[in-house]
């Protein structure tokens, strides 16, 4: 296949930005000059724009996800070894906090088709012990909600959602009402890590909820545990926002339902293009999400995937392997409770999925080449 002019990339953060480099260069200067550099103007602008789009009470801006997810944790009070149910196929950081505080990370495992994290796995694995589950949007599609807060409401727990790969998705009730990623459960916490859906240019996160109480001591712990200035109830981190990283944020929420609509172009160009291969399983859509395509991730069968990363490398096409070791499988995680074998679905699912380009600034051109190369070498 003839070769196409763009460098082809995972995510193209260069190309979005040239769409809105004017707006975020002025934005960027102006906190310069103003040396607002913490709390500045644009992070509460920003707080306030981003309650608005997701239609929850407080968006607690901080330094990252992984914060997001360890303060919204300390905030709800989990004391050493309290167990926190979260899937076993996810990024590290989900488990990390819940090991770090002292308690007690709890996997289960997913189910096949969607990825999402097993209700019923879930059920079994609740212990009096049993303190919160933590559901993970992954690749740009939320969790199995409904029954999620089903399953928190009888047992009594709360429900962490980390939304740093879904956020603006929406979640569809039985009812047909629908909520934002992460405004659903107790707690939602996101990253806005440079190639998320809204990224920064850096580190950043932020915590959603609809509880004030919590939301006043969420805001407490990310701030020292301080109540007054000088003033500290309870040991806290220090994890804020920067004010450059929020004046770029809040120009690129204004385009993010635009992203989320090129990001499923892309996908359904994908989706076309892999459509009745029986050695490529589309990613599945559900009646009570849809999705905003942080990844597109694909289940390969009988295809050597290692051999096709390698032809698609050599003709300047990324692909990644979107997780290639189960939590349970790392070595920071080992733990007698668990062995090779324990969760079966994640373990296929990290033998056989992959994540081709996907981003905001994909064309036809780029997407012909990239399948076609594909199907090239899975039809041999
Ligand atoms: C599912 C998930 N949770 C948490 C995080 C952590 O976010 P951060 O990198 O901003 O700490 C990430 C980001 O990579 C993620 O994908």
């Amino acid at each position: 296949m003839e070769k196409v002019s763009v460098k082809i990339q995972m995510v193209d953060l260069k190309s979005q930005y040239e769409k809105i480099k004017k707006e975020v260069d002025v934005a960027i200067q102006n906190v310069i000059d103003n040396t607002a550099f913490i709390n500045g103007p644009d992070v509460k602008a920003f707080k306030e724009e981003l309650e608005q789009y997701l239609k929850v009470k407080n968006v607690i801006p901080c330094a990252n996800g992984t914060d997001a997810l360890q303060i919204a944790m300390m905030a709800l009070d989990l004391k050493p070894g309290d167990e926190v149910i979260t899937a076993d196929f996810t990024y590290v950081a989900t488990a990390e906090v819940i090991g770090l505080l002292g308690l007690k990370p709890v996997l289960v495992d997913v189910v096949p088709d969607t990825f999402d994290i097993d209700i019923a796995a879930i059920e079994k694995a609740i212990t009096p012990k049993t303190k919160a589950i933590v559901p993970v949007h992954l690749f740009g599609r939320c969790a199995n909600m409904e029954e999620i807060l089903a399953l928190a409401k009888k047992y009594n727990l709360y429900v962490i959602e980390d939304t740093a790969q879904a956020l603006g998705a929406d979640y569809v009730f039985s009812d047909g009402t629908t909520k934002k990623a992460g405004t659903i459960g107790t707690i939602g916490c996101t990253s806005f890590f440079p190639s998320k859906n809204l990224g920064c240019f850096g580190d950043g996160g932020a915590i959603f909820t609809n509880d004030d109480t919590l939301a006043a001591k969420i805001r407490m712990i990310a701030n020292h545990g301080q109540s007054v200035q000088y003033v500290h109830d309870s040991i806290g981190v220090n994890s804020r926002l920067d004010t450059i990283q929020a004046a770029i944020l809040r120009i690129k929420l204004r385009h993010l339902d635009e992203y989320a609509a090129a990001r499923n172009k892309a996908a359904a160009y994908y989706d076309k293009a892999f459509a009745n291969n029986p050695k490529i399983k589309t990613p599945k859509r559900v009646k009570f999400s849809n999705h905003v395509f942080h990844q597109y991730t694909v289940q390969l069968s009988d295809v050597d995937r290692t051999g096709l990363r390698e032809f698609l490398a050599e003709r300047s096409i990324p692909a990644m392997i979107y997780y290639p070791i189960p939590l349970h499988l790392q070595k920071a995680y080992i733990d007698p409770r668990y062995k090779k074998g324990d969760f079966p679905v994640t373990e296929q699912l990290c033998n056989s999925v992959i994540s081709f380009p996907m981003h905001t600034e994909l064309n036809e051109e780029t997407l012909k080449y990239i399948t076609g190369n594909i199907l090239e070498y899975v039809n041999r």
